[in-house]
């Protein structure tokens, strides 16, 4: 009995592990995910986003806009549907630095994200 009680107890804390949503690190302009668990697509994805969607702004918008569901300055809906938009947004904003393919990188970590967050 008592074994089958760990063994339960283990496995209510594994799947909370598996389900804990988003792991954020830090705040405000620090803040930025943990993408230890993600899969290695969305890990090489996490490393454009790092470095491209930082330009004119830190990750905390779009963590924000991922966790809430909300856009944070416009204060528009962020979800699945809306995150093509705002990566082409983000491409056309004058010296982006950023390529269809980076952008899109960044479309699918978002959307991963945002499954993710749902948890
Ligand atoms: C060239 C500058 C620039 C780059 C690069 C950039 N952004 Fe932005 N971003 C902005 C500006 C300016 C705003 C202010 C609101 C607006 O214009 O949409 C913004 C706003 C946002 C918002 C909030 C939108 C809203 O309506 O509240 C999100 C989310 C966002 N950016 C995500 C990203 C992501 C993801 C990337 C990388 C793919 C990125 N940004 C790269 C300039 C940039």
């Amino acid at each position: 009995m008592k074994k089958i009680l760990s063994l339960l107890v283990l496995f209510c804390l594994s799947t909370t592990a598996a389900h804990a949503g988003l792991k954020v690190i830090g705040k405000g302009d620090s803040m930025r995910l943990d993408p230890a668990r993600f899969p290695s697509a969305m890990k090489a994805n996490y490393e454009i986003m790092r470095v491209k969607c930082v330009k004119c702004h830190t990750l905390e918008r779009t963590i924000v806009a991922i966790q809430t569901g909300v856009a944070p300055i416009s204060g528009q809906i962020f979800d699945r549907n809306a995150t093509k938009a705002y990566g082409i947004k983000m491409l056309r904003k004058p010296d982006s630095n950023m390529n269809k393919a980076e952008v899109k990188a960044t479309v699918d970590l978002m959307n991963y994200l945002l499954n993710e967050a749902e948890r």
